[in-house]
């Protein structure tokens, strides 16, 4: 690794400054697998706050912290019962008022995550719409729909009194009001009352029978999340990462789907619910409200969509950011990067706004386990990891990655995704507790006060050869590499060799080298094939492990250029 003073460029036309997030690298944090300040063995407010140092010297400009909000923990928080409020598992509002002054004091940002497509059953609404009755008003701030009683099957378990479990049984004889499944697998549907003669509502759910969805056609609905949003942003809270943006509307009449053919992914193969024109309406909205602040909150967007779709979030009167999440699909294949790097490419061109990178997060498999796994799939990981961070745009890094976290294969017994109980797939070998210590004791350094219980989720043996500890001391450790990475990115923007109007020009070169330039100063390359190949032509600034031969990059190794 080598990181040179950057050379100066000549000053042309001064631009406006960028917005501070236009450069940004937000770090996230999955508070209950960040650090435990009480010893419960579930990590919390208390525990982020005696950890902020960690994340301010990383280098990064904030933290999005996905939900602590009061839940029943069925989908571990994106189930809310009060959106304005702190889980007593996580601690407290006092503490989550602490946690904001001492982030921006530190120089950190705070996003938080604002889940509007769906609330728990245990909602208040959702309650007072159960017990309000078929055809209330209370039911139509949610999606009830009647359908008639099957008295040969009183079977599901999926409906508002069980949905506490997230489970569902779907019963064959029971059919629902349309044929739309859930992400989760199984049907969308469950009963409002199950065995009612009186009550034969149905509710929708795109997530666990435990996630009921809200109507957006209802303006109440969309008046309660002004509220939410304002007694955020009048906190201090910089800006909101937006789950699920991108399927709030359902088409009008909830028609049935015309592509289940038995695929379990409830949301990008149902036209129905994915990306329905009226939502951008939502996002008008927000924007203007989040403009109402000094500085602007940020909104990013969850939009699980193809680049040109996605891109469509981002006009200038929508969100400011999109997750290019195009990305995070892709293997370790240079073509393949090219081709959606152009394409996201030509997205910002058509709208304006830069992607938002990011290769992890608390859904995806860890990318060193997506690239290859073991030693490979770490030296791939470090190598996205450095390309990411020289691309054009905002760049998001999920806790652990700085550490090439694998990917865990939690014991069966121990998966508590409702994903998996559902549809098979578990995302919970993502979000295993952070080994802090080399040493096993207090749960590697996870647990912070004097005792230790369980980790909620079991950390396997050597977990401790991850840490941050052992990495701290590892001058070519990957923690090292990232902060390298972000002190010269920021040294970059500094300069000007990094502007808020760079765009990426894709192209892989013989032998897989993936080359992306982001300006005619400067260019990411990424060998990506199995012989080592040519280094183009200027001044390594950084690579993510020390280049073996002059004038060559090794297989799995990645560099930022200044060109010559
Ligand atoms: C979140 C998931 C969650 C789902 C439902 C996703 O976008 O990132 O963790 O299960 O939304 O809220």
């Amino acid at each position: 690794m080598s990181a040179r003073p950057v050379c100066p460029v000549e000053e042309t036309a001064v631009a406006p400054a960028p917005d501070w997030w236009q450069s940004a690298v937000i770090y996230e944090v999955y508070p209950r697998s960040f650090a435990d300040g009480d010893g419960d063995g579930v990590g919390d407010l208390a525990g982020l706050i005696a950890r902020l140092p960690y994340i301010a010297a990383l280098g990064v400009d904030g933290i999005w912290m996905t939900p602590f909000q009061p839940s029943p923990q069925v989908d571990q928080g994106y189930d809310v019962t009060d959106y304005c409020d702190v889980d007593p598992l996580f601690g407290t509002m006092e503490q989550f008022e602490s946690l904001l002054s001492k982030a921006h004091a530190l120089g950190l940002r705070i996003l938080l995550d604002v889940v509007p497509n769906h609330c728990s059953s245990e909602h208040p609404l959702f309650q007072a719409a159960v017990a309000a009755g078929p055809g209330s008003p209370e039911r139509d701030m949610f999606h009830f729909v009647t359908g008639p009683v099957d008295m040969t099957d009183d079977d599901d378990a999926g409906s508002a009194s069980g949905a506490a479990s997230g489970g569902s049984i779907d019963s064959a004889n029971d059919v629902p009001p349309n044929n739309w499944q859930s992400v989760f697998g199984g049907r969308a549907w469950s009963r409002a009352t199950p065995g009612s003669a009186t009550d034969t509502d149905w509710y929708l759910h795109l997530f666990s029978a435990g996630q009921p969805d809200w109507n957006w056609r209802n303006p109440a609905v969309g008046d309660y999340f002004d509220g939410v949003l304002r007694f955020w942003f009048d906190k201090g809270v910089d800006g909101l990462r937006i789950d699920v943006a991108h399927a709030l509307f359902k088409a009008d009449g909830l028609p049935d789907s015309p592509s289940t053919g038995g695929v379990v992914d409830g949301l990008r193969s149902n036209p129905q619910v994915s990306d329905q024109e009226d939502v951008h309406e939502v996002y008008r909205r927000w924007r203007t409200l989040a403009e109402k602040y000094e500085p602007h909150r940020l909104l990013v967007g969850e939009v699980n969509l193809e680049p040109a779709r996605a891109a469509r979030y981002t006009r200038a009167d929508e969100m400011q950011q999109a997750f290019a999440f195009a990305f995070v699909k892709l293997g370790w294949d240079a073509e393949a990067w090219a081709a959606v790097g152009n394409e996201l490419e030509a997205a910002r061109q058509l709208h304006g706004a830069a992607p938002t990178w990011a290769l992890e997060n608390h859904d995806i498999v860890r990318s060193v386990t997506r690239f290859g796994g073991g030693e490979l799939g770490s030296v791939r990981a470090r190598a996205a990891l450095v390309a990411l961070l020289g691309l054009p745009g905002a760049a998001y890094i999920y806790q652990g990655q700085e550490l090439v976290l694998p990917e865990v294969d939690v014991p069966v017994e121990a998966r508590v995704d409702p994903m998996w109980a559902r549809g098979g797939v578990c995302r919970d070998g993502a979000r295993v507790p952070l080994p802090w210590t080399d040493d096993a004791t207090m749960n590697h350094g996870f647990s912070l006060a004097g005792t230790a219980a369980e980790p909620w989720l079991p950390v396997p043996s050597g977990w401790g050869t991850h840490s941050v500890e052992r990495q701290e001391q590892d001058p070519q450790s990957a923690l090292n590499l990232t902060k390298t990475a972000l002190e010269l990115r920021r040294q970059l923007w500094k300069n000007e060799i990094f502007t808020a109007n760079d765009g990426g020009s894709w192209r892989v070169e013989p032998g897989h080298l993936l080359i992306c330039e982001r300006n005619e100063h400067f260019l990411v390359a990424v060998a990506m094939g199995a012989e080592p190949v040519q280094l183009p032509a200027g001044t390594v600034l950084l690579s993510a492990v020390p280049l073996a031969e002059e004038g060559r990059l090794q297989p799995n190794n990645a560099v930022w250029v200044l060109r010559g």
